[in-house]
């Protein structure tokens, strides 16, 4: 009787935890995936306004996960989109996007390529065996999702990576950027330039990793593609530097950002304190899955939320250093990761990414998103870490 009493108990207050609702928020996503995820959740969200091409959404904070894993799942696709805190934040994005202003605040970008003799030695220095190490330790964690310790743990790897990695040097050094509303912090390495500190050149990823729909604190989600082998490709670009010598005339900053996968939260935060400061970043790269070689071309540019000139600039570099390696364009849909947070906050951002949409890789945000998927090497990565390497030192002259 006592035990049944209890179990009735027991089912009432799971019951009722489950279907508490959490804070409402709001969310800018585009149009078509808009009305896909309507039907699907349409108890919990609730389409506020629109334009042509993006609609604000009311949404319970908990049905972020689950939005994102249904995109992928349900339609195959990517169904980006920006979390914002209050709904005047998601009215200005609206607004922004419905007049196109893209306006970047800084560019002071020497797109020329000539730095030839700088680059050639560090480009060849580049080892994909680092990169697949790094791959690997970051995926056991057993999630790096930006509400969890092993999210938290995660980060206290990166920066002590990064942080042996430059311990040589009284120029760099490495911090947390703090979050308010979440417990994962980024992380930003700092090499401080000697001639024009005040340019900035960011080359970025995110570091968190999702599993989505049953995900939360406790899913596994290895993340290898998505997206330790960006924040790894990354790790690799800050090796090579330092083990060259390089000694940049402008500030070169690395970030590993928090809480991609929830709405591009952490770059966002970043992107607006740099936008605060009148920052004047010259050039963003943003390193998003770099290890799963799934089409023709190997190196895929994202035209959506990225600049055109830059883009361009970047294909050169291609083509003048990383030998053998073909690109090409695509498109990748509404705010797909944080190079959207650098273009909204005004900065020039490019996103070159590890296939065409369409050859993606499938098994990013499950269990099943492990190094195997890319026959356990990382020779994918290592033409974006030669790619890195030649954009860094190219925008800095
Ligand atoms: N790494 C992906 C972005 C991605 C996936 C780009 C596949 C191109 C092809 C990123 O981490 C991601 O999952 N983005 C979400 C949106 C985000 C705001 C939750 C997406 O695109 O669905
Ligand atoms: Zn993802």
């Amino acid at each position: 009787m006592n035990s049944k009493l209890l179990l009735i108990l027991v089912f009432i207050l799971s019951f009722s935890s489950t279907s508490f609702a959490g804070a409402k928020k709001w969310i800018t996503i585009g149009k078509d995936a808009s009305s896909m995820s309507l039907q699907k959740f349409n108890s919990s969200m609730k389409e506020l306004k629109s334009n042509s091409d993006i609609s604000i959404i009311e949404i319970d904070e908990d049905d972020v996960n689950s939005l994102s894993h249904e995109m992928h799942e349900q339609f195959n696709r990517c169904g980006g989109f920006i979390f914002h805190d209050s709904l005047e934040a998601a009215e200005k994005e609206l607004n922004n996007i419905g007049n196109k202003s893209f306006a970047t605040k800084s560019i002071f970008a020497d797109y020329a390529i000539n730095q030839n003799d700088i680059v050639r030695p560090l480009v060849a220095a580049v080892t994909a065996n680092n990169i697949k190490n790094t791959i690997e330790k970051l995926s056991t964690f057993n999630n790096r999702y930006y509400k969890s310790q092993t999210g938290v743990a995660s980060q206290k790897f990166v920066k002590e990576t990064w942080e042996g990695l430059v311990s040589g040097r009284s120029d760099a050094k490495v911090e947390y950027f703090q979050h308010r509303a979440w417990a994962q912090p980024s992380v930003i390495l700092t090499i401080t330039g000697s001639k024009s500190p005040k340019e900035v050149i960011v080359i970025g990823g995110h570091a968190d990793s999702i599993a989505g729909y049953f995900g939360g604190s406790r899913a596994r989600a290895p993340g290898a593609d998505d997206n330790a082998s960006g924040i790894s490709t990354i790790t690799e670009v800050i090796r090579v530097l330092v083990a060259g010598n390089y000694q940049p005339d402008k500030t070169i900053k690395f970030m590993g950002y928090a809480a991609e996968e929830v709405g591009l939260r952490g770059s966002k935060e970043i992107a607006q304190s740099f936008n605060a400061s009148n920052a004047n970043v010259i050039g963003v790269m943003q390193l998003d899955m770099t290890n799963f070689n799934g089409s023709d071309l190997d190196i895929v540019m994202m035209t959506d939320f990225t600049n055109a000139n830059q883009n361009a600039f970047i294909g050169n570099i291609i083509d003048e250093y990383v030998s053998g390696v073909s690109w090409g364009y695509d498109k990748c849909g509404y705010a797909c990761s944080d190079h959207a947070s650098w273009t909204n906050a005004g900065f020039p951002a490019s996103m070159p990414f590890e296939a065409k949409k369409r050859d993606m890789n499938r098994n990013i945000h499950t269990s099943r998103d492990t190094i195997s998927q890319s026959r356990n090497t990382a020779s994918h990565a290592a033409k974006f870490a030669r790619m890195a390497v030649a954009f860094a030192v190219e925008l800095d002259k």
